[in-house]
């Protein structure tokens, strides 16, 4: 019988192909015959049932535009696969979009983990292939493939082309939220809002900037899970389909080898994908993306030691949200390597990847690099520290992040006046009442938006109230336990752990009240006394969200915080 234990290394007489996880009749002859006689159906031969059998994690769909490639990047890795000698299987799971999942797409990132793993285990597969793009799709697919246990490797749709409003370069989403917001100021009025709608996303394919997709693409080629240079190429050109007939074959080779994903993700390798996540000026999510992950292959990822990282990565991609460039420059610029190569004497080398071969074998053999403005050199870097700062304090005592590569610099060290919203409803209802009593000197403060509070939504990024906005208020500091798109800047105060919904400081802040940031010093705090805190929680203790039944009630019951990566608490690994 198929062993599919977590973190399963092949064995000489483990079953492969179509002899894998045969269907309980009690007869396991009986049911090879039966699920060779079905798939014949399908007019397969005996010849091409022998083969390794590749499953491909197919997750096109009507409503994920990001994956709108899908049919050619499977033309082209069932033809790698079939070069190689292997049999490619295609198989669908859940697909998740950002503007298409309510409330959020973080609400079903787990839920895909599970689609992917299950499936994995329960379909004859000797390994597969996970094609994902858009923001949750990777990160859901790796921690599925991750407690699986078979050889896995990653491939990404590619970033979508940019697209020229007026002569304007344009892309999503940085440059979404840069005319929305001038569209709130009144800057632009409605019809040029309109035309600017119509050249955001250009083509099919993820976000062309360093956003979550982008973030997590890099990511994964630093982790090893993805074949080298396969995170830069843009969706729509010859180089990702070619990156996916190379993924097809050296799923081939992995599923010979037996080489699985806990062999490549490493305690090593997670440092890389770290130091590649703070270099590029990646996106927040990506920090609870890694440690969801690295979770569930029993690797604890602290937030100090992301912290301590950053203080000696400096962001070196010029790539917006906190520089200029978009995805296609970064591929045309050499793409990962380009910065690999910058990064090298901070990287551990020894670490494996798909394709066998070490990470600095991968190197040394993508050859020197070239001239090009997009990757910079230590010497000149776009931000001198890693771009996300852990904060800490008595507002949150388990951690909150910054993204100060995209902050600005007058705001990181700021004293403020509270403006709580209580909940995204309260502050839709409120933000643009011209009666709300908020100046630009402000905190901004908004509760309940974190894993049980909403489910983890991207409202981190608290609007400018219309007011200030219209005053030329271009940003202002703004504190909560949501997330915020990596698309998008400011000086926001993210994932502030343990959230307000199960009693955590940031529940007990009123209006009024003084918080001091400080990026310098590491810190975020309500200064309010200890005794008057605990004056507070007697007076409104909260009490923990809970639903009857569905996902819904699973996941309420059993979501972690920011720090363990919002997983569910048992698809982590019993023994941390
Ligand atoms: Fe899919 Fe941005 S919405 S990557």
């Amino acid at each position: 019988m198929t062993n599919t234990s977590d973190k399963s290394n092949k064995k000489k007489d483990d079953p492969t192909g179509l002899h894998k996880g045969l269907t309980s009749y009690g007869d396991s002859g009986f049911s090879l015959f039966l699920r060779k006689a079905f798939v014949k159906g399908a007019g397969f031969t005996d010849n091409a049932l022998d083969r390794p059998v590749i499953g491909i994690a197919n997750t096109g769909s009507a409503f994920n535009p990001c994956h709108g490639n899908m049919p050619q990047l499977i033309e082209a890795v069932k033809r790698g696969v079939m070069l190689a000698g292997g049999l490619p299987m295609d198989f669908p799971t859940i697909s998740i979009h950002e503007s298409f999942a309510s409330p959020t797409s973080m609400y079903l990132r787990n839920l895909m983990s599970m689609d992917t793993e299950e499936m994995i285990r329960a379909q004859p597969m000797d390994a597969v292939i996970l094609i994902g793009g858009c923001d949750k799709t990777v990160p859901a697919q790796l921690m599925g493939a991750a407690s699986a246990g078979i050889p896995a490797i990653q491939l990404v749709t590619g970033s979508m082309l940019t697209g020229s409003y007026r002569s304007e370069r344009v892309g999503a989403c940085t440059d979404c939220r840069r005319f929305w917001g001038k569209y709130r100021a009144d800057e632009i009025n409605d019809q040029e809002i309109a035309e600017v709608n119509n050249q955001l996303v250009a083509s099919v394919g993820t976000c062309s900037v360093m956003g979550t997709a982008s973030t997590m693409a890099c990511v994964a080629e630093a982790l090893g899970m993805m074949v080298p240079g396969g995170a830069s190429p843009p969706a729509v050109t010859a180089d990702r389909i070619r990156v996916a007939e190379r993924t097809g074959a050296t799923a081939v080779a992995m599923a010979l080898s037996g080489l699985t994903p806990d062999k490549i993700m490493t305690v090593k390798a997670f440092e890389n994908a770290l130091r590649v996540l703070l270099a590029i000026g990646g996106s927040t999510n990506g920090v609870i993306h890694l440690t969801a992950i690295a979770g569930r292959l029993g690797i604890d990822l602290s937030l100090d030691r992301l912290d301590a990282l950053g203080r000696e990565t400096p962001v070196l991609i010029d790539l917006k949200p906190s520089g200029q460039f978009y995805m296609e420059d970064f591929h045309a610029a050499g793409g990962l390597h380009a910065l690999l190569r910058e990064l090298k004497p901070l990287l551990h080398l020894d670490t494996m990847t798909v394709t066998g071969r070490t990470l600095g074998e991968e190197l040394e053999s993508a050859g020197p690099g070239f001239p090009q403005a997009v990757v910079r050199s230590f010497s000149d870097p776009i931000y001198p520290q890693g771009g996300i700062a852990v904060l800490r304090g008595n507002l949150a005592p388990d951690g909150a992040i910054i993204k100060q590569s995209a902050a600005n610099p007058d705001l990181m060290e700021h004293e403020g006046r509270a403006v709580v919203f209580e909940n995204i409803e309260d502050l839709v209802l409120r933000i643009d009442d011209d009666a709300l009593d908020v100046k630009a000197d402000d905190v901004l403060v908004l509760k309940h938006i974190g894993p049980t509070g909403a489910s983890m939504p991207e409202a981190g990024y608290i609007p400018i109230p219309k007011k200030l906005a219209r005053a030329g208020v271009k940003d202002m500091v703004r504190v909560s336990d949501g997330r915020m798109s990596g698309t998008a800047g400011g000086t926001i105060v993210l994932h502030v752990t343990p959230e307000s919904a199960i009693g955590g400081p940031l529940a007990y802040v009123r209006n009024g009240d003084r918080i001091r940031l400080s990026v310098k010093k590491r810190e975020i705090s309500l200064l309010v006394s200890d005794e008057e805190l605990a004056r507070r929680v007697l007076e409104s203790p909260v009490m923990r969200p809970t639903a009857p039944r569905g996902y819904r009630h699973l996941f309420l019951k059993t979501v972690t915080q920011a720090d363990k990566g919002v997983d569910f608490d048992f698809l982590r690994p019993s023994d941390i």
